[in-house]
């Protein structure tokens, strides 16, 4: 290797400071100064390529960036109104804490336990899927896995292969695309705008079809856009899918969080012949107000569980009991903790989108699910507003966090640009204030 035009040999440099002398207890101690990563002189070995390109290839979460750069700007005494972050503000509800109480103290908890989660909360799921959902997936097709964001992992690693095709409808959550790269697959995006609420139609994913496309990924209700599909909707996209041999991987972590008694339903209902060819990813977090519990899970055929299960147990083996015994008491429980949340959201959706509907240059289809409203803000990009003017809705954002401190998410985190991103998963006064905010400060724009 050549760096300076000078043969290099990074194995044989060894940075001076690992080799630490002995004190006189023969007890090796690391000398105060080293600072992992910190030796940039001379003495670095000269790599290429130091991280892989698969992880150089990721970006940093942007609604998780969004939300840590609003609570430190909160730590640091700012007045900051967070519309950024992906979950509810409500506590988990006392009797799943209390469950989680109860288990850590049982010494039975405090062990490696099966990979694939502890058989009484896959038992649980299987039973709650039924109730639920409606149909029946045994106990052995359901991996528990850390969050849903390990499901969503897992499920394109299951069946993506180098160059595989994933087909995905924008805007889309944020991570789908990392995780379809990861697992050497290609994102195809499939972009419907909100004049058809944000879903595409089959004849648009058809023309997005090729040879090498494996899988279709859905999201209803939807996260970033709220959008729920109809039966209609989801058949049509089932029956394709089935004609065409290609896979459907469907999350439905937010299948609790639907509005105005809209009409959906479950994929594999709709078209049960998709049993063999569908994933289905789930989790407790969005539903039970149990964002840091991280427990989620992925249903499918014997085979891909069969191989999703081996991988996690290389990687991070069983969920913490502790957690898992909490999802227990929430997949088991009643669903009327959910229902009053459900009821806050549905309010808070409906003042949310008033107020934005008011703003001049923001046009917001209804969200019919989820917790997020997802205005297209076309109509004020390229004025000027206290002498900047965003040509981007990430450039709409950053005025918006630094002239009147509320944190929204901007549309090129989920796909193209032209949109913001607003949980309303936040108290009626914080939302009410954010909102009340922006639209003063877009009244300004010329
Ligand atoms: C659509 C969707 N799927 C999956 C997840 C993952 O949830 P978690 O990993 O917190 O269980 C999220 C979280 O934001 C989401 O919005």
């Amino acid at each position: 290797m050549k760096a300076s035009g000078r043969d290099v040999r990074p194995v044989a440099v060894l940075a001076p400071a690992t080799c630490a002398k002995k004190d006189s207890h023969s007890v090796r101690r690391p000398p105060s100064h080293v600072v992992l990563g910190a030796e940039k002189g001379k003495n670095r070995p000269v790599t290429k390529n130091r991280v892989s390109a698969r992880l150089s290839a990721i970006a940093e979460s942007a609604t998780l960036a969004v939300d840590a750069k609003a609570k430190a700007l909160k730590a640091a005494g700012r007045p900051v109104i967070g519309f950024g972050a992906g979950e509810p503000d409500f506590p988990t509800p006392d009797y799943i804490v209390e469950a989680a109480i109860r288990a850590a103290s049982d010494p039975v908890n405090h062990r490696y336990s099966p990979a694939a989660g502890l058989p009484v909360l896959r038992e649980a799921i299987s039973a709650k899927t039924k109730r639920d959902a409606g149909y029946d997936v045994p106990a052995s097709q359901i991996l528990v896995t850390n969050g849903g964001k390990q499901a969503v992992y897992q499920a394109f690693a299951a069946v993506v292969d180098e160059g595989d095709e994933v087909i995905l409808p924008a805007p889309y959550w944020t991570t789908y695309p990392e995780a379809i790269a990861l697992a050497g697959g290609v994102p195809v995006e499939v972009f419907a705008g909100p004049q058809q609420d944000y879903i595409p139609t089959v004849e648009q994913l058809e023309a997005a079809r090729t040879e090498r496309t494996k899988a279709l990924l859905l999201c209803s209700p939807s996260n970033p856009t709220g959008a729920v599909w109809s039966p209609e909707q989801l058949e049509a996209v089932g029956n394709w899918a089935l004609e065409h041999g290609v896979w459907v991987i469907t999350d439905e972590i937010y299948e609790h969080l639907v509005y105005d008694d809209t009409p959906t339903g479950a994929i594999l209902n709709l078209v049960p012949e998709l049993a063999d060819t569908t994933i289905v990813l789930n989790g407790v977090a969005k539903t039970f107000a149990m964002t840091g519990w991280r427990v989620g899970w992925m249903m499918g055929p014997s085979d891909v569980i069969k191989a999703a299960t081996n991988l996690q147990s290389h990687l991070t083996s069983n969920v913490c009991n502790v957690a898992q015994r909490a999802a227990v008491a929430a997949v088991t429980g009643d669903l009327d903790a959910v229902d009053g949340m459900r009821r806050a959201f549905d309010r808070r959706r409906l003042i949310m989108v008033d107020m934005l509907s008011q703003i001049d240059g923001f046009s917001v289809p209804v969200p019919k699910g989820a917790f997020y409203a997802y205005p297209s803000v076309a109509g004020v990009l390229g004025k000027t507003i206290r002498g900047r003017t965003p040509q981007t809705s990430s450039e709409l954002a950053d005025l918006i966090l630094d002239e009147v401190e509320v944190a929204v998410v901007p549309g090129e985190a989920f796909g193209p640009s032209g949109y913001l991103r607003l949980s309303y998963a936040l108290s009626d006064d914080d939302l009410i204030e954010g909102v009340s905010r922006i639209q003063k400060l877009i009244a300004e724009a010329e």
